[in-house]
């Protein structure tokens, strides 16, 4: 039997290239975003490719009600989802002051609300069976010191990587295995979409940035393994380690300047 994976903000970067990595693993694939046009090319590609069912769901997260109505289509078409990928996101870069507070909200919508809206609305389903996975994607910004600029994106992300560890072991024992992926610099439209394409490949070298190929099989990887989080390659982890080491204040100071680099503020 195929099992079936829906991913949010499967149009584009990590989530088109998680799309492809559970294709080529023999699951089905349920497309969520909301470029319809993007969607459909990947699912014609996935069953071209991989012989994968993959059915298109359009969605705008930003809409508090949209994951309800999501599994209200999941179930009048009688799909049933055996992984959850929560993925879709964006930032904004320019400072809180000069964020619309619209923007803000839609922040914590897409990234928060709609994953926790998801989780709680697909998980029954899934412990029911005996089996689930459910793949968070957040950000190696969440395990940094906080940033100026794009002050709540990292929070965010903090949130969802420790709600995703206390749903890890929540549902120990199971079947269903949850995993917060956080990875580094990845090159996808994510700083094409926030307008920091020139300042970012020009204040962080090569060496940092990572495929989103990769990064979707390692969280792949870390999923089926049941790894409370991941963060895809050595560097990241050392650079997730490094301010561990060092006071709160005075990492804040060293690390915290992202933004600053960035001269977005
Ligand atoms: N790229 C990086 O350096 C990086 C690093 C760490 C973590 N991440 C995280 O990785 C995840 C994927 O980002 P990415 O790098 O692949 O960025 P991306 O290439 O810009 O893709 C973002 C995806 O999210 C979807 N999305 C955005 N707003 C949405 C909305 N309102 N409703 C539904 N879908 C929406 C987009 O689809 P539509 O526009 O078609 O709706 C698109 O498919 C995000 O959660 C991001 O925070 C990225």
């Amino acid at each position: 039997m195929k099992r079936t994976a829906l991913i949010t903000g499967a149009s584009a970067g990590i989530g088109a290239a998680l799309a492809r990595v559970y294709a080529e693993k023999g699951w089905d694939l349920i497309l969520v975003a909301r470029r319809a046009t993007l969607l459909e090319d990947l699912a014609r590609e996935l069953t071209v490719d991989h012989g994968a069912t993959a059915v298109v769901l359009t969605a705008d997260l930003a809409d508090p009600d949209a994951p309800h109505r999501l599994a209200m289509t999941l179930e009048q078409r009688g799909l049933t989802v055996d992984a959850l990928i929560n993925n879709a996101g964006f930032s904004r870069t320019s400072g809180f002051l000069a964020t619309d507070p619209d923007e803000h909200a839609a922040m914590i919508d897409v990234m928060l609300t709609a994953p926790i809206a998801l989780s709680r609305l697909l998980i029954p389903g899934m412990v029911e069976r005996g089996f689930g996975r459910v793949l968070n994607v957040a950000s190696l910004a969440g395990l940094m010191p906080a940033t100026g600029g794009d002050t709540l994106y990292g929070p965010i992300k903090s949130f969802l990587i420790k709600a995703s560890a206390g749903l890890h072991l929540e549902l120990a024992g199971t079947g269903v295995n949850v995993t917060a992926l956080c990875p580094g610099y990845t090159l996808t439209e994510f700083h094409d979409v926030n307008g920091s394409r020139e300042e970012v490949s020009s204040a962080y070298p090569a060496w940092m940035w990572q495929t989103a190929d990769h990064v979707a099989r390692v969280g792949y990887a870390a999923v089926e393994a049941n790894r409370p989080r991941v963060v895809p390659g050595w560097r990241n982890n050392l650079l997730a380690a490094i301010p561990k080491l060092l006071p709160d204040n005075l990492a804040l100071k060293i690390i915290g300047g992202h933004a600053k680099r960035l001269k977005r503020i």
